[in-house]
């Protein structure tokens, strides 16, 4: 039996999720896929966790897919493969999820740190999309969350070359939100978690909903799904509670109600 990829810890509110298969570089086999959206999907359902890091180890984040199980694969068996939820469970995640990256994000790996919703670099961290040197393209977003994110050119330059940005580079290209010294990877991600995870929870999810909706939409149809959740805010306790607490100049304390 293999030994598990994913350890899960919960300090809650945040639980930190680590991958853990360093002797593969934290390579993405399709049972490792699947145990890291097993894990997402307990905690999506875990009321006790309010935001989730992930991170990878200290010199490799994920080194992308699993090369030596996709050599002798066919279009059917990929096919095969991509059944079932795959990276659902991650798109669809209703909490924050922070990457914390120290090292190599490539690939799949690269791809994984962009669907998380912030990206915290470690300043030896690395990003890129090697894929075109081993004859195939990015298999999980990154001819498409590059552009959204770094814009046409840059995007073209990283996919067609297999090139690596930097983590400095990767923040003046608003791939990482900033970048610390590896050694504080993981906490400031922690920290950043913990402090929205001290906002109002169905406010919370509903700023995830709206700001992911801004890639998916139109601006017509984003300002008005904006404006929905805007209105259904002031249905919950927590508005109530943050307006007071504003005007009554004392912290609030919000219940996620
Ligand atoms: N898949 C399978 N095994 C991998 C792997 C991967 N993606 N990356 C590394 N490994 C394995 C190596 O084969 C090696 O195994 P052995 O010890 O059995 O020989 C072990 O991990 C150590 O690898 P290195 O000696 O290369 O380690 P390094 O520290 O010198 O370099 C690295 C680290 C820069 C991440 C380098 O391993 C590397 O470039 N890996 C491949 C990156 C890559 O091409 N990723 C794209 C994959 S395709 C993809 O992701 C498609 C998609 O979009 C979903």
């Amino acid at each position: 039996m293999q030994p598990p990829f994913v350890a899960v810890e919960i300090d809650a509110p945040v639980a930190t999720v680590t991958l853990s298969r360093p002797e593969a570089r934290n390579a993405l086999s399709p049972g490792g896929i699947a145990e890291l959206m097993g894990a997402l999907g307990a905690l999506d359902e875990d009321d006790r966790v309010r935001a989730v890091v992930l991170t990878g180890g200290p010199k490799v984040f994920a080194a992308g897919a699993d090369i030596a199980e996709m050599v002798t694969r066919t279009p059917a068996d990929q096919l095969a493969i991509e059944r079932g939820p795959r990276w659902q469970p991650l798109l669809r995640f209703t909490k924050p999820l922070i990457a914390a990256v120290n090292g190599y994000a490539l690939g799949g790996g690269c791809e994984l740190a962009m669907m998380c919703d912030m990206i915290i670099a470690g300043d030896g961290a690395r990003f890129g999309q090697p894929e075109v040197n081993l004859g195939i393209l990015p298999g999980a977003g990154g001819t498409q969350r590059w552009p959204r994110t770094a814009g046409k050119y840059v995007a073209m330059e990283a996919n067609l070359t297999g090139d690596l940005v930097d983590a400095e580079r990767a923040y003046q290209l608003g791939i990482a939100n900033r970048v610390v010294p590896a050694a504080e990877t993981v906490a400031t991600a922690q920290e950043l978690a913990r402090r929205i995870a001290a906002k109002p929870p169905i406010a919370v999810r509903l700023i995830k909903e709206a700001v992911n909706a801004a890639y998916e939409t139109t601006l017509t149809a984003g300002l008005a799904g904006e404006r929905r959740s805007f209105h259904l805010l002031f249905a919950t306790d927590d508005q109530t509670e943050g307006m007071r607490a504003f005007l009554d100049k004392r912290p609030p304390h919000f219940k996620g109600m």
